[in-house]
């Protein structure tokens, strides 16, 4: 197969952990046969100080020209401590989902063996926890008007608002989802409050008995952040709006221990993009120490998601393993063993596949 790629490797270590996705994805194109060719373009904080735009028109075309975008993160301290400042790296994020129309964020939470002693959850709570969130990444309070201050500023006004359609093809993904897994879908809202959830839960029931095989229930976002650390066993796949999904799926990625690790996936019909949960630690850019497993498994991700190859992902999952058990990891999760830097991890895995 062919296959173009765009790499917006962005801030911080966002460069680094890219870098050695690229060297993952070439031994597996070349194992497999598969012919592969990339792209780079700026974005985020980088993009500011090159064009004075976190999200160039001239990214966005790289975008489109590609088969799958590969996203390292996003953000830089010197626009985090300034309230005032004009353009924020976090807009051109936000500009890029909606231009692009990912409209699906895909959230995993799984575990690995070798890293389960570190999850802030007793042992028996969190061994085989496997679920994943499809978060809705173009609507609601991110994106609804108005929004903004009354005159005076003593009064400022966010819009959550939602169409059935939004609404339909996140939940028809996720549906599509929970058919190839453990059949069983939670729908996460506030119908108890709020409007928009109401026709969220309106909207999934009317699309439910298309998907006969799949067992629906209905939770209250407050009772689901509960019992997410209480037993996070019970889930399987979990639909959301925008917000509520953003908050869960943080408090998600650190329950298996893999803190860092985790990958993710937005999908929209024409683009998909693919990115590490973590963010662009900028404390750690440049010293090649930063722990590139999470955009590593994100271009597993990409395989499986953007290509539709199942054995290219699972071979990049088990060398991601086998490195694990192996020790060569970096110094985040090397327990007081030898700590591998960024770079040697990423030779590791592409020489190991
Ligand atoms: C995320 C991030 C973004 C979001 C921020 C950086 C705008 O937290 O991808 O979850 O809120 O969506
Ligand atoms: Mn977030």
């Amino acid at each position: 197969m062919e296959m173009k790629i765009a790499l917006l490797p962005g801030d911080g270590i966002g460069p680094e952990v890219i870098a050695q996705a690229v060297k993952v994805v070439k031994a597996v194109a070349e194992n497999f046969g598969h012919e592969v060719s990339f792209e780079e373009a700026p974005v985020g904080a980088a993009a500011i100080d090159l064009e004075g735009d976190p999200y160039p028109d001239s990214t966005h075309d790289v975008c489109l020209r590609a088969d799958a975008v590969l996203f390292g993160a996003i953000g830089d301290p010197k626009y985090d401590n300034d309230p005032k400042a004009k353009v924020r790296p976090e807009q051109g994020l936000l500009r890029m989902r909606q231009k692009l129309g990912l409209f699906a964020n895909v959230r995993p939470t799984f575990t690995f063996p070798s890293l389960i002693h570190k999850s802030p959850l007793k042992l028996e709570r969190v061994e085989g926890v496997d679920f994943v969130f499809f978060r809705e990444l173009t609507g609601g309070i991110y994106f609804g008007e108005p929004r903004g201050r009354n005159e005076q500023g003593t009064k400022a006004f966010d819009t959550n608002v939602y169409s059935k359609e939004e609404i339909a093809r996140l939940a028809r993904m996720g549906f599509e989802a929970a058919q190839k897994r453990r059949k069983h879908l939670t729908c996460v809202d506030k119908a108890n409050v709020l409007a928009t959830s109401r026709l969220w839960r309106e909207t999934v029931q009317e699309i439910a008995p298309e998907y006969p095989d799949v067992k629906v229930e209905y939770e209250f976002v407050d009772a689901v952040a509960m019992r997410l650390i209480q037993w996070p066993k019970a889930y399987d796949v979990l639909i959301t709006e925008n917000l509520f999904g953003d908050i869960l799926t943080d408090e998600a990625s650190v329950i298996s221990g893999s803190m860092g690790l985790m990958p993710s996936a937005s999908l929209g019909v024409e683009n998909k993009l693919f990115e590490p949960i973590h963010g662009s630690y900028p404390q750690a850019a440049g010293k090649d120490i930063a722990n590139p497993l999470a955009t590593v498994l994100s271009a597993a991700m990409m395989f499986e998601y953007a290509f539709g190859l199942k054995a290219e992902a699972e071979a990049i999952a088990a060398v991601v393993n086998a490195s694990l058990a192996a020790g060569v990891v970096t110094e985040d999760i090397a327990d007081g063993g030898k700590a591998y830097k960024t770079s040697e991890v990423g030779d590791w895995l592409a020489a190991n596949l």
